[in-house]
């Protein structure tokens, strides 16, 4: 089956995730037909001014780039130049709600490795210039013009310019060449040269994946391994023998070390559960807000039955595990479910607007009665206001 952005193509999900994700980049004309921008230049300025937004303003000359990082005063935006500038926002679908669903689209990929909707509006001329990213990402273009440069594959030759404030590619040739237009969109796997620049005025949508590295899920793991029981974790030497100098690290010490480390032998299970919480939990600095009183299922159920649509919480991904055992895991919280919970459990995973009804359907256990609840007490559901 074609997900909405490949339809156009004719393109199955399937042949798009063998053929490009993670290889080859793809331009589809006319991706989004219907797409209209979710948010205003001014608006995503508004936004850049914001406590707690990220954003960064880019200007460019001939010669250089400079980089302002937010948050910005209006004032700022007063005093920019007519064109070769850029503000990028990230994780807009935090903030505007338009700019979240444009996520759904994307479905066909795993919640997991969403990371975010980065919004930048150029003037004519205004770019980031060459560069790489190490993310998965879908270039939607809302309106105006954009033109993109960027290679066939992954680029070989990756050395920057010195002392630039933007990572700038030193050397760029390009395979493509391309002018998108609002509703079009193009896909950059990670290592592949490019470079977008306004060709007039626009918005542009960097529908971001991310993926965790190793040193990442190590450093993790590891704290998640401090929560082993102070006295499981003890190193004991009930048989210390004396030693010659008090500095050497004996062999029997050694022994004792390397056992403590390869004992740490974890099960597939206790794996799995510590990256579904790793993979889905909150940037620092984020909370899921909670609503101040936890409601009832009655309360819940009164309002479902008025059709009243619910909304998922930008702020912490979504995901499950289905055996052995199900748990639900959002934003690096895990909730172990009962199996009469799955279908529930399907259905918010699947999209971030659920509908009354498909609520109420999934709802008729018990089960899945009480993990409503409870994720509308984590704030992780709320009703749409
Ligand atoms: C942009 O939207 O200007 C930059 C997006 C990118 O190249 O990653
Ligand atoms: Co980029």
């Amino acid at each position: 089956m074609a997900a909405p952005p490949l339809a156009r193509l004719g393109m199955s999900t399937s042949r798009f995730l063998r053929d490009h994700w993670q290889k080859r980049p793809l331009l589809v004309r006319g991706a989004l037909p219907s797409f209209r921008d979710p948010l205003s230049a001014e608006e995503l300025a508004g936004l850049a001014c914001e406590d707690g937004v990220e954003s960064r303003i880019v200007t460019r000359t001939r010669t250089r780039y400079d980089v302002r990082y937010g948050p910005h005063e209006e004032q700022t935006f007063l005093s920019l130049p007519e064109a070769r500038w850029t503000l990028l926002v990230q994780e807009v679908n935090r903030h505007v709600p338009g700019a979240a669903d444009l996520l759904d689209a994307f479905s066909f990929i795993p919640n997991v490795r969403v990371d975010d909707v980065m919004v930048s509006y150029a003037a004519p001329g205004g770019g980031v210039g060459p560069h790489i990213d190490s993310y998965d990402v879908f270039l939607v273009q809302g309106q105006g013009r954009r033109r993109w440069r960027y290679g066939a594959t992954a680029a070989g030759d990756v050395a920057l310019v010195e002392g630039a404030p933007l990572r700038i590619l030193r050397r760029f040739s390009p395979d493509h060449d391309e002018i998108l237009e609002a509703g079009d969109m193009l896909y950059l796997p990670p290592g592949v040269a490019h470079e977008g620049t306004a060709d007039t005025a626009c918005l542009t949508y960097s529908v971001g994946f991310r993926a965790p590295n190793l040193a990442e899920m190590y450093m993790d793991l590891s704290d998640a391994l401090c929560d082993l029981p102070a006295g499981a974790a003890l190193y004991r030497d009930p048989q210390l023998a004396p030693q010659h100098n008090p500095g050497l690290v004996s062999p029997a010490a050694r022994a004792r070390v390397r056992s403590m480390i390869r004992g740490l032998a974890l099960s597939d299970a206790e794996i799995d559960r510590w990256y579904a919480r790793f993979a889905t939990r909150l940037k620092p600095g984020h909370e899921i807000p909670r609503p101040a009183r936890a409601p009832s299922w009655r309360a819940i159920l009164r309002r479902l039955e008025r059709g009243e649509v619910v909304v998922r919480s930008e702020e912490g991904r979504f995901a499950y595990l289905d055996e052995p055992r199900i748990y639900l895991y959002v934003g690096g919280e895990e909730l172990p479910c009962h199996r009469a919970a799955l279908p529930l459990i399907e259905l918010v995973c699947s999209a971030r607007r659920l509908g009354a009804a498909d609520l109420l359907r999934a709802s008729r256990a018990v089960a899945a009665r009480e993990l409503l609840v409870r994720l509308f007490t984590l704030g992780a559901l709320s009703f749409v206001r």
